[in-house]
């Protein structure tokens, strides 16, 4: 599946943590849209679409959040709850994103600006997109 953890830069002194992400390092896509998801109630299912284009890096900025991914042939869960952790998702992964703890801030990088065309919100839809891509 072509998801990833990356392990952000951490630059760690006597005044704290820094860490960043630059585009191409290590995915090249360009970052056209920045959004975040808070104050999710616990029981709340975020996500349940997939994208025809978009590719993505989630960042759980706080707190922590569980994402289940599926490519259509493959499923995988991960747990993001580090802000020097984040998560390339690739086009054509369908997520749902649960378990947001009630200081979650979940950061989204996205590959393009927002186009309702670009989801897949129907599960057989994607499932049948998913097979002859
Ligand atoms: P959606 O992508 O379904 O959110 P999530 O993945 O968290 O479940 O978007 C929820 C609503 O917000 C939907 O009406 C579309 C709108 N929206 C925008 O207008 N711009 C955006 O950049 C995003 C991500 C969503």
């Amino acid at each position: 599946m072509n998801v990833e953890l990356i392990a952000f830069p951490t630059i760690a002194d006597q005044r704290g943590k820094l860490c960043f992400f630059e585009e191409g390092q290590p995915f090249y896509f360009p970052i056209k849209r920045l959004y975040w998801i808070y104050d999710v109630p616990q029981l709340a299912i975020r996500g349940a679409h997939a994208h025809k284009q978009l590719r993505q890096v989630l960042v759980c900025i706080n707190g922590s959040v569980e994402l289940g991914l599926n490519d259509g042939s493959s499923v995988q869960k991960v747990l993001l709850k580090s802000p020097n952790a984040g998560l390339y998702i690739d086009k054509m992964i369908w997520r749902d994103i649960t378990n947001f703890s009630s200081d979650a801030v979940l950061l989204i990088l996205a590959s393009e600006k927002y186009s309702e065309d670009d989801y897949y919100r129907n599960y057989e839809d994607f499932l049948s997109a998913s097979q002859i891509s």
